[in-house]
């Protein structure tokens, strides 16, 4: 499955906020090769990182070295590049669907950043690739491998806090200002707040929850052009309950805030960034249990899980495509009750599809 000596070649397409992440992830770890990056800018590709906003601090006085690693400017020819097995895919969001598919026809595995795509047809290309090439897709959706919010999931499963009946999570920003020639405030490249903030509590609330039966959602268009503020309620037929809030339509100088409070029957989880590491548990008392959790951050457990499931030939069980196109789709629902002002059914297909 994997070129040469057990370890495997990486080439990272995108060296911005994330495919920087990304670099000093794989240029660590001790399986993989860092063998190939591909950028259009040549100064970023050349290790020039000196005005970079990002982050990570990659070492060396952000210039770094790229002896070694060869270098491309279109991402064709990184995906050309036979000792490339991984092409992780760290570009705009427009790009992610020809790019993911152009690598997998190629043969190699990818880990592309989330969101998985801006369609849901875009997401079907992807996993249609995967499959045909038999061939490892795996979606970047770090939150559901964030130490705050994997407690929040062996919690929950165990059943410490007794059965949930509404969750809330909350996702707030100012607009994000660092991205290659703005493109995330162009809502045609990036999906707006809604696809590319939002979704990672889409994508954490059915891992939790399931796929909901009812959305009900109300939001705002924003500096993107696109919806980048968003309130929406996910509906169960048991009862249960779930309230999303994204958005990057704050104001300076506001702190990047995510956040959830998880009610079960006999126990309440409370977390903020703002706030700490550690989940609160309430569960009657004076004084709550802080529940302390590991300091290594989700981009980072993400890409172990990847790794550790490529080197033992086995597929990605945790974070499927499939469950990343849910993800995509709830959000784009989402956009939709916002526009007719109205709740809406969630597909039976969806919810089967998990
Ligand atoms: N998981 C997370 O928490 C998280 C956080 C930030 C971004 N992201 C996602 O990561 C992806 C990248 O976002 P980012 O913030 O790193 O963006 P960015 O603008 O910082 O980086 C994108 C890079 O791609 C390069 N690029 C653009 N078009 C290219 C092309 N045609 N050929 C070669 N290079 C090209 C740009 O020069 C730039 O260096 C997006 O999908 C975004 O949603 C995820």
């Amino acid at each position: 499955m994997i070129s040469g000596e057990g370890r495997f070649g990486v080439g990272i397409c995108g060296l911005g906020f994330m495919g920087r992440t990304e670099f000093v992830y794989w240029r660590q770890h001790p399986q993989a090769r860092l063998v190939a990056v591909c950028d259009q800018e040549p100064r970023r590709r050349a290790g020039d990182w000196a005005d970079e906003v990002g982050n990570v601090d990659a070492g060396e006085g952000q210039r770094v070295d790229m002896a070694g690693i060869s270098s491309y400017a279109d991402p064709d020819e990184l995906i050309k590049d036979k000792a490339v097995d991984v092409v992780a895919v760290t570009l705009p969001t427009s790009l992610h669907v020809d790019v993911t598919v152009r690598a997998l026809r190629a043969g190699k595995h990818v880990f592309c950043e989330k969101p998985m795509a801006l369609t849901v047809g875009g997401c079907d290309r992807m996993i249609r690739a995967a499959e045909k090439a038999g061939r490892t897709l795996m979606v970047g959706q770090c939150i559901r491998f964030w130490p705050q919010y994997e407690v929040v999931k062996r919690i929950v499963e165990g059943g410490e806090i007794g059965a949930v009946r509404c969750v809330s999570l909350r996702r707030l920003s100012l607009p994000p200002d660092w991205s290659h020639d703005n493109w995330l405030m162009d809502a045609s490249r990036s999906g707006g707040g809604l696809l590319d903030l939002h979704v990672h509590d889409v994508d954490f609330a059915h891992y939790l929850l399931g796929v909901p039966e009812q959305i009900d959602a109300r939001g705002s268009r924003g500096p993107s052009g696109g919806i980048d503020h968003v309130v929406s309620t996910y509906g169960y037929p048991d009862g249960r309950y779930a309230v999303l809030e994204g958005g990057w339509t704050f104001h300076a100088p506001w702190p990047f805030e995510m956040a959830f409070t998880v009610q079960g029957q006999t126990g309440t989880l409370d977390w903020s960034s703002a706030r700490g590491p550690d989940v609160l548990h309430y569960a009657g008392g004076d004084e709550p249990r802080r529940i302390p959790v590991s300091d290594r951050n989700g981009w980072l457990r993400e890409l172990d899980y990847f790794a550790a499931r490529l080197l033992a030939d086995e597929p990605v069980a945790r974070c499927t495509p499939r469950s990343s196109r849910t993800s995509v789709a709830l959000a784009l629902l989402e956009r939709r009750s916002i526009e007719r002002g109205r709740p809406l059914g969630v597909p039976a297909g969806l919810r089967e599809a998990g």
